[in-house]
């Protein structure tokens, strides 16, 4: 293009572009809010969008190129075949079957494990290097048969695991308390859905532990009811579901934070879904949450919080109630 010679002076070749790419694969509606928010909060600016339904995937991929204006420089590629994927960073998947009103998450094991058996050879296959971060439900479960799938270690496969109920659970301290979600800290660990165990002995606003000023709290005994917020976590996904048809915003930023996190090296803690054999006892090859360091590697540490008997024997309820469905998965 002659034109164009008079207005560029080359200098050097660009550089490599793969430098903080990320590939979602699924572009409904946990996928594209996962992917804008990413985009919004310069997260990334280079995305690669994968999903079997090819039409839908050029409108989200053109739809998205038509912010560009309003984005810093974003490259936004997409395509059915998994080469666009060559070179990502983190791999985020939210491909699957959603759960419909009266379905828990663990409905949906089979039917997305398959889905998993197509997606995660493939994404290994252009990104050998990468980093699994799985939303797809039952995520812990799928977290699992994601590390079965893609011999990853185990630091490198990672579910957003209970990032969304501790979000919820903070909202709800904040709605009670009047403060600042931000500034309310909290943690729901274990499995990311019914059986959720939220670690009351933590809950603290400026250090102030709400289980040194009410020693009920949490407790079937409490005169404030405080359970009821752990409650109302539980029953979130039901309630917006029942209202909306799915949820997708929160576990979109949710995603957001998780993916910020590993591309910069962050070292910040996150309850996400980790490889938790030999932790409090548990027995299982399974994967639950637990407040982990997130950094350039995926899972770095996994912090040990100090949890009463009750809250250990939550836990490792539920990871018994995992390895029970893992076992009767067909891969
Ligand atoms: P959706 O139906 O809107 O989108 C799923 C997408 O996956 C569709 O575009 C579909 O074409 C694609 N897909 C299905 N099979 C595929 C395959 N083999 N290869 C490539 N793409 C494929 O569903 P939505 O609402 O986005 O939910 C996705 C998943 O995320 C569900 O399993 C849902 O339960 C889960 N979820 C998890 C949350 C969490 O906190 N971990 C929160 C909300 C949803
Ligand atoms: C949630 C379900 C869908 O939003 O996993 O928590």
């Amino acid at each position: 293009m002659e034109s164009l010679k008079k207005l560029f002076q080359p200098v050097h070749e660009k550089v490599d572009e793969t430098w903080s790419k990320v590939t979602i694969v699924g572009v409904g509606q946990v996928g594209m809010a996962a992917a804008f928010s990413m985009l919004t909060q310069n997260v990334t600016n280079n995305i690669a969008l994968v999903d079997m339904m090819a039409d839908k995937l050029k409108g989200e991929m053109m739809d998205l190129q038509h912010g560009s204006a309003f984005m810093r420089n974003a490259k936004i590629q997409s395509s059915t075949d998994y080469s666009i994927t060559a070179g990502s960073k983190i791999c985020v998947v939210t491909a699957g079957v959603r759960q419909r009103e009266g379905e828990s998450r663990l409905d949906l094991v089979q039917r997305n494990t398959d889905v998993l058996k197509q997606i995660i050879p493939q994404l290994i296959k252009y990104s050998p290097d990468t980093i699994l971060v799985i939303a797809s439900n039952p995520v812990d479960i799928l977290t699992y048969v994601t590390w079965k799938i893609s011999g990853l270690p185990k630091h490198r496969v990672i579910g957003s695991g209970t990032n969304l109920d501790s979000a919820r659970f903070r909202y709800l301290l904040s709605d009670r308390l009047g403060i600042a979600t931000t500034s309310c800290h909290g943690y729901i660990i274990g499995e990311h859905g019914d059986s959720s165990v939220p670690v009351w002995s933590a809950v603290n606003i400026a250090g102030v532990r709400l289980s040194d000023l009410n020693n009920q709290i949490g407790t079937d005994d409490d005169p404030e009811n405080w359970k009821e917020l752990h409650e109302n976590v539980v029953k979130s996904a039901y309630e917006v579901i029942k209202l909306k048809g799915y949820t997708s915003w929160a576990i979109g930023l949710s995603l957001a934070q998780i993916v910020r996190a590993i591309l910069t090296n962050a070292n910040s803690v996150h309850a996400v879904s980790t490889y938790l054999k030999g932790e409090h006892g548990i027995e299982d090859e399974v994967f639950l949450s637990l407040p982990c360091v997130l950094s350039h590697c995926g899972v770095s540490d996994v912090i040990r919080q100090p949890l009463t008997e009750l809250e250990v024997a939550q836990l490792r309820k539920s990871a018994k109630v995992m390895a029970k469905v893992q076992n009767n998965i067909k891969f």
